[in-house]
């Protein structure tokens, strides 16, 4: 007699994003198929006695294979960015496909899609980065493409060619009012900064430090009350994006008062790193460039509260890996005469689940639940993943267990990312995924990997449930 399951993990905890119960669990070609008491030994049958069974991350805000200017090169493509996704307990990320000036979006697409296909360790859907809303792009091409499964695009307040000007903002939002799709926003004064830049330079302060000082916490909050007020004109729900500390969180909860649909995203830079990290020798201080920037303790504790309080939904890593010692990366011949040219992002995809789980669930600042709905469940929900996030009977067998008594010291030499450091070497971590499941295939197994790239699928995703 052939076993009823494929797979079954027998002996864990399972966390949701609402309860916490020991359970078996049962999957049949791909799908949860039976959670309940001993259910028996399938085809296989892993022991998760003494750790916690948790539905795969979901990391929705990743870069990957990104053009980021003249000479510079991403440290990840989507084979080494999705394989160090899946050993950081993730089954499904979303990275962004941009939109170059004058590009039709769904040939940009067709670009990524080339990249992706069969490199994938993970699942995986596309964000759209709209630079260049043309009247055939809003009128045509993204509603075409919402109808296609992607459903999220995100739009930027910063970066010279890349920034819209607010009546383009409201047009696309526009564009997320009449199909139902998502508008995600980053939320950076570009004029102001643009001012700053020239000050410090003028002066010759032109440091890694001075990144940080020329994008303020005021130029945060002011770029994101002014897109909440777009939202507001437009009448559309909004994402905003890396929020880095507590005035910006304040305009969350303030249009939030107001009746708005508002969901917020935060990441571990703003919980681990400081502007602080800037300063360095020899340049050190590039390897913490990322935008918005690592600002103090006072913001870091806002963004715990965040975390805590539910003003923030999503925990995403805005992985956007540069190495360091490259002169493709953070020390190109540009980027050593002044900040302005180091190009903006770290790596983290790796670290954001073992780094929320070790300061947030072990430390108690958080419960497990709050710990799934944060890395996963709202994620799906979100962005319309409809069969993933969740521990239960239909859903895609996407599963981590987690080591809760695992101790570990993040190295980047034992982490799989394609960048030449971690920005967070050294930080003690308690709790690690053990075992990695896609699609009920065991892709990790006791910390090895099994599965192979292009085990990973790309999933279309329907509109968002808010
Ligand atoms: O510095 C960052 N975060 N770079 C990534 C691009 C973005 O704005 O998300
Ligand atoms: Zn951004
Ligand atoms: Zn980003």
């Amino acid at each position: 007699m052939t076993a009823p399951f494929d797979l079954v993990i027998r002996g864990g905890t399972v966390a949701t994003a609402s309860d916490v119960f020991a359970a078996d669990i049962g999957v049949r070609d791909g799908r949860i198929v039976q959670i309940g008491e001993a259910l028996g030994e399938g085809a296989e049958t892993i022991d998760a006695t003494g750790r916690f069974v948790l539905p795969g991350g979901i990391d929705s805000h990743v870069h990957l294979s990104q053009p980021s200017g003249e000479g510079i090169t991403m440290a990840d493509d989507f084979e080494s960015g999705t394989r160090s996704a899946l050993f950081g307990g993730n089954t499904t990320i979303l990275p962004f496909c941009l939109q170059e000036k004058g590009q039709s979006i769904r040939e940009a697409l067709k670009c990524y899609h080339a990249l992706a296909e069969g490199q994938c360790y993970t699942d995986h859907s596309f964000h759209m980065i709209v630079s260049d809303p043309t009247a055939a792009v809003l009128g045509q091409e993204l509603p075409a493409l919402v109808a296609d499964g992607y459903t999220s695009f995100k739009v930027f307040m910063t970066y010279e060619g890349l920034r819209l000007n607010d009546r383009e903002i409201l047009e696309t939002m526009d564009v997320a009012r009449r199909t139902g799709a998502l508008v995600m926003v980053h939320c950076e004064n570009e004029d102001a900064i643009r001012y700053l830049i020239g000050r410090h330079e003028a002066e010759g302060d032109v440091a890694p430090r001075a990144h940080a000082t020329t994008r303020p916490v005021a130029v945060e909050r002011e770029a994101t009350h002014r897109a909440l007020s777009l939202a507001e004109v437009v009448d559309v729900p909004v994402v905003i994006v890396h929020v880095s500390n507590g005035p910006a969180i304040e305009e969350i909860a303030r249009a939030r008062a107001r009746g708005r649909k508002v969901i917020g995203e935060t990441c571990p830079q703003y919980l681990m790193l400081t502007a602080d990290d800037l300063e360095g020798m020899d340049w050190e201080g590039a390897k913490f460039v990322c935008s918005p920037p690592p600002r103090d303790k006072a913001s870091q504790d806002a963004c715990w509260t965040g975390l805590e309080s539910g003003t923030f939904d999503l925990f995403s890593s805005d992985h956007c890996p540069f190495r360091y010692d490259d002169s493709a990366g953070k020390l190109n011949p540009k980027g050593r005469t002044s900040f302005r040219h180091i190009p903006n992002g770290i790596p983290g995809v790796e670290t954001r689940l073992p780094i929320l789980f070790s300061e947030g669930v072990m430390k108690g600042r958080i419960d497990l639940p709050r710990f799934v709905a944060l890395t996963s469940t709202n994620h799906a929900k979100v962005y319309g993943l409809e069969r993933k996030g969740r521990i239960a009977v239909g859903m895609d067998a996407d599963i981590a267990i987690w080591d809760p008594a695992a101790r570990r010291t993040i190295r980047h030499a034992d982490l799989h990312d394609g960048a030449d450091y971690s920005p967070y070497e050294g930080v003690p971590i308690q709790g690690w995924p053990t075992d990695v499941i896609l699609g009920g295939k065991v892709m990790i197994r006791d910390g090895a990997l099994e599965g192979r790239k292009g085990d990973g699928r790309y999933r279309p995703r329907a509109l968002p449930r808010l």
